[in-house]
């Protein structure tokens, strides 16, 4: 089998069951279930996909164990009846079916109630500050009575013992994340002096007595895992040691095996690490488990490419890893990787926009910006075209790669034209900081697609004249940066944030970065954390909009380890040689600096477009042309163009 991953690809067992390698899809809640919780029809085609890709097993996303208040968020999956049993039969078959042992995840949601409605279940009144801020009062725990816990221990050994029914092979009990269990286990949310508050022993009891009632149901061959925070992360809650001493105790309770992640939904950035957090985030703390523990443990966590995975097993910080959003990226990761083609695996980039952003903030199911049939499998395939054309594809980012690949795999006679001579476009400015370097493995990606499927690249601007032999093009020029018309504004110590960040030899140690947006903010972050003395000017009452919420807690953390200023409601009024005029509140006031760095937005780049149409030809805009935005517009207008062409 594979040469470069020996250890990633060879079987192993969790309990009486082998898996075929060491890879396990890590659950993750989908929004694509019936309201009733109940399995779909798109979900089966999502895990069937998933399934086939080949990991070992898949771990199907968190499930509620009871009808009261485990239900955490919008198309939640249900086992907390036996109504729920033939569709999880259906679902565990096809995973098998393709190739995968099924497994499935069960869960309390605890005070982390997405849905906001009562009753809202916890060991202490203390709410999730996120729902507090939405609901207010109404987001308060009710306390759990003793009875009512025992009620909830009961309610996951059902449910566990209906996974087996339903044909799952091993259930996974999740006690991770700041849900019920971690609510328990954290001081900063338990503040009981009963039997499950206080003491390290106490806040454990959940856990042990969940364990015990689920093998007592499932018998003592079925392989039962669990999930565990190694911390939460909060400064008042719990530390690996506590964790490595419920591993212990769990382990005698007969757990078959520990998957580690980090944790809860306040300190998100440590559960689904953006690209500012480094990758494998948490495989430090399934190290510090797996010292203790004779049973196998699963890492998981940022865990994005393969050499990353075999790095983990082969130096003994876990035997298998958990993989999350890059199966999203892509489902063939495992089989790519198992043929010894890392190359070609689409690597997730840790934006967060297609996955967490839409499920978690939009109620909406998840998909993935680089991979626009996750959640429309089936739907959105790439499938040959009826007849081939003569397609031109102009402009070489990630809208114009895209387009040509696809294009390209419909059986399409696909050119390139791209004016620069290097391909990526702006990925090449957004992925240049050091905390943007997960872009850079999916520029490789992409430039690797297009020279093996041989497409030619033609490099200078390409004009109207030359591409009236072709049967459509496909524009993806992109955009240019915008310069505001002030005062001063041509003045040689003025830069606009494009070539700021291409020429960084340009900038003086005294900058002013003018726009609070992404491409501000990330520019002013990055040159503060080199040592420049930025100031960051926005004129809206807050800088970072239209930055994902990850993103957004990541550089607030980032920022406020630098010395950069930052002038809110604040507007340009002119450049002068040595700086710049600035209007915060009616008050004008002159800022001193070597450099002022333009970011005030991009416009899009359409006169090639406007001229074809106005020529009558066959031309669709995709990407930044359409309208400048984000990697997901970006690959998603590609791919559905490329589709229909
Ligand atoms: C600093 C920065 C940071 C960013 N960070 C993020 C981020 O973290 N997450 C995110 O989702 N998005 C981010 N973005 C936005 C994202 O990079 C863009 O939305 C995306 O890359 C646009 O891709 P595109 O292919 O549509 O356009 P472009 O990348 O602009 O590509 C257009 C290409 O067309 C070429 N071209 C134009 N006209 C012609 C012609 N006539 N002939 C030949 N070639 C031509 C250009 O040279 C260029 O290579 C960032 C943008 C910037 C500037
Ligand atoms: C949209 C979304 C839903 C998730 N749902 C679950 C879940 O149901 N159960 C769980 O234990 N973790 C869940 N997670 C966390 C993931 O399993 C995983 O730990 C996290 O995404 C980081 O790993 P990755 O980098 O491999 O994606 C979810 C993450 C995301 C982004
Ligand atoms: S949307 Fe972004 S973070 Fe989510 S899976 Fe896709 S590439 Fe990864």
């Amino acid at each position: 089998m594979s040469k470069q991953f020996p250890t990633l690809f060879s079987p192993a067992t969790i309990g009486q069951i082998t898996l075929k390698n060491r890879i396990l899809k890590a659950p993750q809640s989908s929004g694509m279930n019936n309201m009733d919780g109940t399995v779909s029809e798109r979900a089966i085609r999502y895990y069937s996909d998933q399934a086939a890709g080949g990991a070992g097993a898949i771990i199907v996303e968190y499930a509620y164990v009871d009808d009261i208040g485990a239900k955490s968020a919008h198309c939640h999956l249900g086992i907390s009846s036996n109504e729920h049993i033939p569709g999880l039969a259906w679902l565990a078959e096809c995973i098998r079916e393709n190739g995968a042992v099924p497994a499935i995840q069960i869960e309390h949601c605890g005070r982390q109630k997405f849905l906001g409605t009562q009753p809202i279940c916890g060991p202490s009144a203390i709410p999730w500050p996120k729902l507090w801020d939405q609901y207010g009062p109404q987001a308060v725990p009710h306390v759990l009575t003793i009875e009512e816990i025992q009620t909830i221990v009961r309610a996951f050994g059902d449910a566990a013992l209906r996974a087996k029914l339903a044909g799952f092979e091993l259930v996974e009990i999740h006690g991770a994340h700041g849900y019920l269990l971690t609510n328990f286990f954290s001081p900063t949310t338990n503040q009981r002096n009963d039997l499950y508050g206080g003491s390290l022993e106490n806040r454990m009891r959940i856990y042990l007595e969940i364990a015990r009632d689920v093998r007592r149901k499932v018998g003592p061959d079925f392989a039962v895992t669990i999930r565990l925070s190694g911390t939460d992360y909060e400064p008042d809650g719990f530390g690996i040691e506590e964790t490595v001493e419920l591993a212990r105790a769990l382990e005698k309770e007969g757990i078959d095996a520990f998957h580690i992640s980090g944790g809860d939904h306040h300190t998100m950035i440590h559960q689904v690490s953006p690209m500012a957090i480094d990758i494998c985030h948490n495989a430090w703390a399934a190290a510090e488990v797996k010292k203790h523990v004779s049973v196998p443990v699963i890492a998981s966590g940022s865990i994005t490419l393969p050499e990353y995975a075999e790095e983990i097993l082969t130096s003994g910080q876990g035997d298998f890893v958990g993989l999350g959003r890059p199966l999203w990226a892509d489902p063939e990761w495992p089989k790519k990787a198992s043929e010894d083609r890392p190359e070609d695996i689409r690597p997730c980039i840790r934006c967060n926009e297609g996955c967490l952003e839409r499920t978690f903030f939009q109620y909406k199911a998840v998909t993935c910006a680089l991979n626009p049939q996750i959640s429309r499998e089936g739907e959105l395939k790439i499938k040959p075209a009826e007849q081939k054309r003569k397609i031109a594809v102009v402009g070489a980012g990630a809208a114009g790669l895209e387009s040509a690949r696809v294009a390209r795999l419909r059986g399409h006679d696909v050119t390139l034209f791209e004016e620069k001579d290097r391909d990526g476009g702006l990925l090449n400015e957004a992925s240049a900081p050091s905390f943007k370097a997960d872009i850079r493995p999916f520029m490789a990606y992409q430039a690797t697609q297009i020279r093996k499927l041989g497409i030619p690249v033609i490099r200078h601007q390409a004009d109207l004249e030359e591409l009236k032999d072709y049967d459509a093009v496909i524009c993806a020029t992109g955009s240019r940066p915008i310069i505001p018309r002030i005062p001063g504004v041509d003045k040689p110590i003025v830069l606009d944030a494009l070539s700021a960040i291409n020429q960084p030899q340009s900038i003086g140690h005294q900058v002013i970065v003018v726009g609070g947006g992404l491409v501000g903010s990330e520019t002013a972050l990055d040159l503060a954390e080199n040592g420049h003395d930025v100031t960051l000017i926005e004129m809206l009452p807050q800088i970072m909009n239209g930055v994902a919420t990850t993103d957004f807690l990541a550089y607030s953390e980032r920022i406020a380890k630098t010395r950069m200023k930052i002038m809110t409601d604040t507007c340009l009024v002119s450049v002068e040689d040595d700086g710049a005029i600035v209007r915060h509140a009616r008050v004008e006031e002159k800022l001193t600096a070597d450099t002022v760095v333009i970011a005030i937005g991009l416009k899009e780049e359409r006169i090639l477009f406007d001229q074809l149409i106005a020529a009558d030809q066959e031309a669709y805009l995709v990407g930044d042309a359409v309208k400048a935005s984000k990697i997901f517009d970006a690959i998603h207008t590609a791919y559905r163009t490329a589709l229909r062409v």
